[in-house]
């Protein structure tokens, strides 16, 4: 038989949900699902602490909800670190196995966060797509907006796949299909290899590509939302395009125009 690690008792107030599916898309790159425990509450867009039962007192790290909240399991999107405290045991899970969350959720990128407008940007890189895999499922983003444009920059193609996965299956939806129709577009781009469309999102943007591209108007803070999620630097960047062009940065507390939040794990 094979050897089986050390078992620890579940810490006190987390919920211990198996794994469902695991889904490598690159030797850098996998999303998995786990069972939903009933309690869970979240906002779309919310982040949760997860972590493995293999310590006594295990590794949490924070994790964007990829699903949306209605769905009745939970889903991640991650990124494998080779000496990650949690990542690089996390990338070995399996169907049938237990993954710790944290009861509590929160984080910045909530509709809530963001005042009424017309146009939705959601802008991300690498893992930073996570929150919008779930807000993109949420009815409530296609009541508050009339169009929704997600970016998801990368280095290489392949892992541009799960954001198109994503956006293809959301018209196949038989909840939010119809109410996504037509109103939904990815901007993808490559940085390291070779694609279609290269660049930094900042660059694009700034040369005006992106728009000229989509054959859509240029960011206007009076009908534009956006929602920022990615690598610290790109986060960073993306803040200082947004508040030159008059956005200004939202909270729960106090609404504005845009919101950040940088991918976790990385
Ligand atoms: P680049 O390859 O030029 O660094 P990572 O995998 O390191 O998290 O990066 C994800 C993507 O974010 C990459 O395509 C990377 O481009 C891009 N990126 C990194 N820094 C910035 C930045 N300051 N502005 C825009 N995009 C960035």
């Amino acid at each position: 038989a094979d050897a089986k690690p050390l078992q620890f008792p579940i810490p006190a107030n987390v919920y211990a949900e198996t794994v469902v599916s695991v889904k490598h898309y690159t030797d850098r790159l996998f999303a998995f699902r786990i069972t939903r425990p009933q309690s869970l509450r979240f906002r779309s867009g919310e982040f949760v602490m997860i972590g493995l039962p293999n310590a006594e007192k295990p590794v949490y790290r924070a994790y964007s909800v990829a699903s949306p909240s209605w769905d009745d399991e939970v889903e991640f999107f991650s990124i494998k670190v080779p000496d990650g405290p949690l990542t690089s045991e996390l990338q070995k899970i399996q169907p049938g196995d237990t993954v710790l969350m944290r009861q509590k959720s929160t984080g910045t990128l909530v509709l809530d966060a963001l005042t009424p407008g017309k146009r939705l940007f959601m802008i991300s890189t690498g893992t930073g797509i996570a929150p919008f895999a779930s807000l993109l499922r949420d009815p409530d983003t296609y009541e508050r907006y009339e169009q929704v444009v997600l970016t998801h920059t990368c280095r290489d193609v392949a892992e541009l796949a799960y954001g198109q996965e994503l956006v293809a299956n959301l018209e196949n939806d038989p909840l939010i299909g119809e109410l996504t129709h037509g109103r939904v577009t990815l901007y993808n781009s490559t940085t390291r290899e070779e694609s279609e469309r290269m660049g930094r999102i900042t660059a694009l943007i700034s040369s005006g590509k992106f728009f000229s591209d989509l054959g859509i108007d240029k960011f206007d803070p009076e009908t534009d939302r956006i929602m920022i999620c990615g690598s610290m630097h790109m986060l960073k960047d993306v803040k200082e395009l947004a508040e030159s062009l008059g956005f200004v940065e939202g909270s729960l507390n106090e609404p504005g125009t845009f919101v950040v939040e940088r991918a976790f794990v990385g």
